[in-house]
């Protein structure tokens, strides 16, 4: 499953380096900073949206199957190569996404948040003015406890590639 991950990563790395910037593409339509669009997929992929066509179903929502790697329910998270429960849903949680804030300030989740965007901005090409990653670039060794599941994998993917879908950015994946 981890190496499905990794060839998913890749390709979609080589994609976006490859090809016209698709960041800036989409922001420019839209509007809106390139940090912006990263952002509100993500947040639209963490939440959900039921009434969007096709509906997005949330990676954070009550019945997701990865909900349990994010709340601190399990050994999943790799500290220091050993099995830990982390909490990444103690910034305020989904309610703090709906609000429009990604997570307090030191919370777990405001980091979670902050990596994710700023690798995503990285594999899409965003502009130099797009925060640099700073989370642990091993992805591999980031996941590794988490033992993903064809399942959730395709939940965690799908979730992502509809949320795209609400503006139109099939062409991302
Ligand atoms: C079923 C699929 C996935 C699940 C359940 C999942 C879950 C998680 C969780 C719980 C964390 C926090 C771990 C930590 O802070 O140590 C994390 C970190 C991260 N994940 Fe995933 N992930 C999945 C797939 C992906 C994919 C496809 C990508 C690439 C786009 C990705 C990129 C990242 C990044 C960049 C981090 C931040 C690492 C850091 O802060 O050092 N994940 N993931």
């Amino acid at each position: 499953m981890l190496t499905k991950t990794v060839a998913s990563l890749a390709i979609l790395a080589t994609s976006a380096l490859a090809q016209v910037p698709i960041c800036s593409k989409y922001a420019t339509a839209l509007n809106i900073t390139e940090t912006q669009l990263v952002e509100d997929v993500l947040v639209l992929a963490l939440l959900g949206n039921t009434t969007a066509n096709p509906p997005v179903a949330g990676i954070l929502a009550s019945s997701s199957p990865v909900l349990n790697f994010f709340n601190g329910a399990g050994l999943t998270t790799n500290r220091n190569n050993q099995p830990t429960s982390v909490n990444f849903l103690d910034g305020g949680g989904a309610a703090s996404l709906q609000n429009g804030t990604l997570g307090t300030t030191g919370s777990n989740q405001l980091t979670l948040a902050n990596h994710l965007v700023e690798y995503v901005g990285f594999l899409l090409n965003c502009n130099e003015t797009f925060p640099v990653y700073t989370g642990n670039p091993n992805m591999y060794a980031v996941h590794k406890f988490m033992n993903i599941s064809q399942t959730q994998f395709t939940y965690f993917d799908t979730a992502i590639e509809n949320a795209t879908k609400m503006w139109d950015l099939g062409s991302w994946l």
